[in-house]
């Protein structure tokens, strides 16, 4: 597998409306894309820099991971995305080498991307996910 670039990092929020004010006040950026992925219980909303995005993530739900998280630690860096051309396989050498993987298989994530998350014990507590973008 090669890691082509950081697709990006996700933000945890409390609300997007927060992370929003905060890049428009910082940055003046305004937001490219907002979209709910049912799937991870987030709302998200992109902010591309450079060949990278902010992907700031609030929970709909407080069970879900992000929420979880939210609760524990507060908001922050939740966790980085590196893009490769195929997750599958991507997927399939790490759990050849005994990788510990939270997704087995990968599912959907925002922008039509397919994902898979490593687990944080086998990254030096860094939650790391590999993405394929649909194009
Ligand atoms: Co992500």
């Amino acid at each position: 597998m090669k890691l082509l670039r950081i697709n990006h990092l996700g933000i945890a929020s409390k609300t997007l409306e927060d992370a929003m004010a905060r890049m428009d006040r910082l940055f003046g950026m305004t937001v490219e894309h907002i979209e709910e992925v049912p799937d991870q219980r987030v709302k998200t909303a992109f902010f591309p820099v450079g060949p990278s995005t902010l992907e700031y993530l609030e929970a709909t739900d407080p069970d879900s991971p992000v929420g979880k998280f939210l609760e524990k630690k507060g908001p922050g860096i939740h966790h980085m995305a590196f893009e490769v051309d195929d997750v599958d396989q991507a997927v399939q050498e790490l759990l050849a080498k005994g990788v510990r993987m939270i997704d087995q298989t990968p599912r959907a994530g925002a922008h039509g991307c397919r994902i898979a998350f490593i687990h944080p014990a086998e990254t030096g507590g860094v939650l790391m996910e590999l993405c394929q973008s649909p194009h």
